[in-house]
């Protein structure tokens, strides 16, 4: 294998000239770093990764932050990542900030010096000082933070109205709702519009909150269930909310769709397989995962790019937990 050493005594240039080529350094007479690029062209040197990364300043790799990889979301959001990164040669690190801050930026910097062409991050709670004076192209996915990064993301406003106009649909009167996390820009949005909705009825609906998880969900579902023993409409802020009401529902007795529709949000692997099937407002996750990764890789070769906001379509399915 040819060694560095190789290509110094091929370009007749000391080891640390080729070095210095290798790291982009200013001090390189253009003449002296021709004659070393030519060797390692002539001698197919392929440095290692470090020295490559060095060499190019770039590593064909970006980096992804999700903050839960056990909720089936993000899991399904990096498949696409990959899928889309490694079609256009790039290879992804992904990384889960647990939600906690000082994690996701413990990752921003191991990834920064490991020299990520780019980085999608869904953040923890909004915050984006962070994000904001990195050496590279930074894209938000899923949750916005703020105006000046560019995102990819669905109208979860709408997804919230959207979500009461079919539990209205379906015949609602008793109306319920158990929203996601208050620090997170999704859950709030959703919330919003659901509540926004049901308010032009003249309908206030009971609010319930939960961490976008399936253990803390039972526990809100059965407090929910004591306290309004006449709901008979329940919109949760994503589809494992939405499992555990169904799950705490059914070991109630209570009968679903009939006594009770229930409405998740997501469109998760889960809520095809569960008996009764859920009902949801789908996000288009692969696609998200898609056009996020075009979008920061245009940005990292400085490609033009039309937009940098791109909010895509959310689309109800129905299937046995509603009647519409
Ligand atoms: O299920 C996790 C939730 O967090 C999803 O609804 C997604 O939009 C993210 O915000």
């Amino acid at each position: 294998m040819t060694t560095i050493r190789d290509v110094s005594k091929f370009a007749g240039v000391s080891v640390a000239t080729v070095s210095r080529v290798l790291n982009n350094s200013e001090n390189v007479q253009p003449i002296t770093r021709s004659k070393v690029e030519h060797a390692i062209k002539e001698l197919d040197y392929k440095p290692n990764a470090v020295a490559r990364t060095l060499f190019k300043k770039k590593s064909n790799s970006i980096g992804l932050i999700v903050p839960d990889i056990t909720n089936p979301f993000f899991p399904d959001l990096a498949r696409a990542v990959e899928d889309t990164a490694r079609s256009l040669n790039y290879k992804v690190i992904l990384c889960n900030s647990d939600g906690d801050l000082e994690k996701e930026k413990e990752y921003i910097e191991v990834l920064s010096q490991n020299q990520v062409d780019g980085l999608i991050v869904t953040s923890t709670n909004g915050v984006n000082d962070h994000l904001k004076d990195l050496n590279m192209p930074v894209v938000a996915l899923d949750r916005t933070i703020g105006n000046d990064i560019p995102c990819v993301y669905v109208d979860n406003y709408e997804g919230g109205r959207l979500a009461g106009e079919i539990l209205y649909l379906n015949g609602g009167k008793q109306i319920a709702q158990i929203r996601g996390p208050h620090n997170l820009i999704t859950a709030e949005e959703r919330a919003r519009g659901f509540n926004d909705f049901w308010n032009s009825k003249g309908i206030t609906p009971a609010i319930y909150e939960s961490e976008f998880s399936f253990k803390e969900a039972i526990t809100v579902a059965n407090r929910l269930f004591d306290e309004m023993r006449e709901v008979d409409s329940i919109f949760t802020g994503n589809d494992l909310i939405g499992v555990a009401v169904v799950n705490t529902a059914i070991k109630r007795g209570i009968k679903i769709p009939q006594d009770l529709r229930v409405l998740g949000y997501d469109g998760i692997e889960i809520g095809k397989m569960m008996i009764p099937s859920l009902s949801t407002i789908q996000q288009p996750i692969y696609g998200l995962g898609r056009e996020v990764t075009k979008l920061l890789l245009d940005l990292s070769k400085k490609t033009e790019v039309k937009e940098t906001s791109i909010c895509m379509p959310l689309k109800y399915i129905k299937r046995e937990t509603t009647l519409r």
